[in-house]
C-alpha cells in the first residue's frame, strides 16, 4: 500500500477502505508517514469528506492507535463530558465538580487549546502548581478517594490524534465532520467511561458554523458511541457569542469559580447545569429534569465548589486560589475597548473574539508557544445589550501594552452594533439522545 495512492483516491472523492485507514493511522501512529503526507490526506478529507463507515474505522483505528484505558478498578458509574470546542467555554471545571460532589466518578482527560479555542488543561495549569500529568495509577486512585480528576492526555493515549490534532491545527483542517468526530470519539472510546455527554458547538465561535451541521455531528458521534456500548447524549448549545465573559486562563478559571459560588453569569450557569443534569441522568440519578435540579442543589450548598477544592489540593494545585480567586496573579496591564457606535450589538464574531484573545498571549500560535496564563478578554457588553458610543465593551488584560492596539482593532471589527434590538437565540437548540 502507499500513501499516494490513498491520498489520490481521496483527492479525488473515493471512498477509502478499511485497511487503508488503518494504514494510514498506523504510519501516523508509528512515524513512518511523513507530515506532509498526513497533512494532504486531512485536507482532501476536509474537502471530500467520509461516509459514516470511514469515519467509524477512523474513530477505532484512532481508539487503537495507542493503549485503552481499563477503569475497573474504579468503583461505581463513570461519566464524562467532551466540547467540541468554543470560546469562553470554561465548562468543565464547573460540571465535573457538580457530577462528582454527587457520587458519580468523573476521570476526565482534557485537551489544550485548538485554533481560536480554548483547552481544559490550559486552563487548570493557570493554578499554581496542579499537575495535569499523573500516572496511571494516581488517576485511579485520586478518581476513587476524591471522585474526580481532570488530566491531559498521556503519550500512550491515542497517540494518532495527538499528531492528527497538532498538524490539523496548523492546516486549516480542524473544521472537518469526520476529523472531529474520529478526534473526540477515538478518545473517549480508548477511555473507560459508562456514559458520555457531548456538547456541540454550533455558531461563529465554534468549528460547526450551522445548526444544521451540528446537528449532524451530534448523530454521528451518538451513534458511534452507542455502537461501541456507551450511553450517549449531545446538546447542542450556542457558540455565536463566547460562554460567560471571561475569556483566558486564569480569568475563565476565576469566572468558573464564581459559578460554583452560585454567581456566575446566567448563560454559563444554564448550560453548566443542563449538561451536569444529562450526566447525572445517564449514570442513573433520575430524570434529567431532577438530575438539574440536584445540579442546582450542589452548587446552593457548597458541595460542589467543596469538590473543586478537593480535586485542585489533590492534584498539587493551590487550593487557596479556589477559595479566594482575587489572589490569582493579574497581568500588569488593562485596556478598555469602547464602542465607536450607539445602538445594540446584534452580532459577534466569536472566532475572531477568541483570537483576540490569542492575540494577548492567552493561546498558542504554535505548538511551542508558552501561554500567558493571566492574559485574556473580560467582555462588559454581549449580544443583545445596548452600548452608548464610548461606552467600555470590553476589558482587556495582557502583560505586554503593545498587544493592545491589534487586539483591541480586531474585537471592534467583530462587533455588529445596529438601531434593533437582535432575536434572541435559543442557548441550548437541541438534545441528540
Ligand atoms: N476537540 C477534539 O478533541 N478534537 C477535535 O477535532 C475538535 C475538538
Amino acid at each position: 500500500m502507499r500513501m499516494y495512492d490513498i491520498i489520490k483516491k481521496k483527492r479525488d472523492g473515493g471512498e477509502l477502505s478499511t485497511e487503508e485507514i488503518k494504514y494510514f493511522i498506523g504510519g501516523v501512529t508509528d512515524g513512518s508517514i511523513p507530515d506532509y503526507q498526513i497533512s494532504a490526506l486531512c485536507m482532501a478529507i476536509y474537502f471530500r469528506g467520509m461516509t459514516v463507515r470511514e469515519t467509524c474505522d477512523l474513530t477505532f483505528a484512532v481508539r487503537d492507535s495507542g493503549e485503552r484505558l481499563d477503569f475497573s478498578a474504579i468503583g461505581g458509574i463513570r461519566a464524562d463530558k467532551h466540547s467540541t470546542g468554543g470560546v469562553g467555554d470554561k465548562t468543565s471545571l464547573v460540571v465535573a465538580p457538580i457530577v462528582a460532589s454527587l457520587g458519580v466518578k468523573v476521570a476526565k482527560m482534557s485537551g489544550r487549546g485548538l485554533g481560536h479555542t480554548g483547552g481544559t488543561v490550559d486552563k487548570l495549569e493557570a493554578i499554581e502548581g496542579f499537575r495535569t500529568t499523573l500516572s496511571e495509577e494516581e488517576f485511579i486512585k485520586q478518581v476513587n478517594d476524591v471522585g474526580l480528576s481532570i488530566v491531559g492526555q498521556s503519550r500512550q493515549f491515542a497517540p494518532a490524534d495527538k499528531k492528527l490534532y497538532a498538524l490539523r491545527d496548523v492546516t486549516a483542517t480542524v473544521d472537518s465532520m469526520p476529523l472531529i468526530a474520529a478526534s473526540i470519539m477515538g478518545k473517549k472510546l480508548a477511555a473507560d467511561d459508562d456514559c458520555i455527554v457531548l456538547d456541540v458547538k454550533t455558531g461563529s465561535g465554534s468549528f460547526m458554523k450551522t445548526v444544521e451541521k451540528s446537528r449532524e455531528l451530534a448523530r454521528l458521534m451518538v451513534d458511534i458511541g452507542k455502537n461501541a456500548g456507551k450511553k450517549m447524549v449531545a446538546l447542542i448549545t450556542n457558540m455565536d457569542r463566547p460562554l460567560g465573559n471571561a475569556i483566558g486562563n486564569s480569568l475563565e478559571v476565576i469566572e468558573a469559580v464564581e459559578t460554583l459560588n452560585g454567581r456566575g453569569p446566567e448563560d454559563l450557569t444554564e448550560v453548566c447545569l443542563t449538561l451536569a443534569g444529562y450526566m447525572l441522568s445517564l449514570a442513573g440519578k433520575g430524570t434529567p429534569a431532577k438530575c438539574i435540579a440536584l445540579a442546582k442543589e450542589a452548587i446552593l450548598d457548597g458541595s460542589a465548589l467543596k469538590k473543586l477544592m478537593e480535586t485542585v489540593a489533590a492534584q498539587g494545585g493551590d487550593a487557596n486560589l479556589i477559595a479566594d480567586p482575587a489572589k490569582f496573579q493579574r497581568a500588569k496591564f488593562s485596556y478598555a475597548v469602547r464602542s465607536t457606535e450607539r445602538g445594540y450589538i446584534c452580532a459577534v464574531d466569536t472566532e475572531a473574539y477568541g483570537l483576540a484573545s490569542l492575540a494577548l498571549g492567552a493561546g498558542r500560535n504554535t505548538a511551542e508557544d508558552a501561554i500567558d496564563y493571566s492574559a485574556g478578554i473580560i467582555l462588559r457588553k454581549k449580544t443583545g445589550d445596548r452600548v452608548e458610543q464610548g461606552e467600555e465593551i470590553a476589558t482587556l488584560y495582557a502583560n505586554d501594552e503593545a498587544l493592545f492596539p491589534a487586539a483591541a482593532k480586531k474585537l471592534l471589527a467583530a462587533t455588529v452594533v445596529k438601531d434593533e434590538v437582535p432575536e434572541e437565540e435559543p442557548l441550548i437548540y437541541d438534545v441528540v439522545e
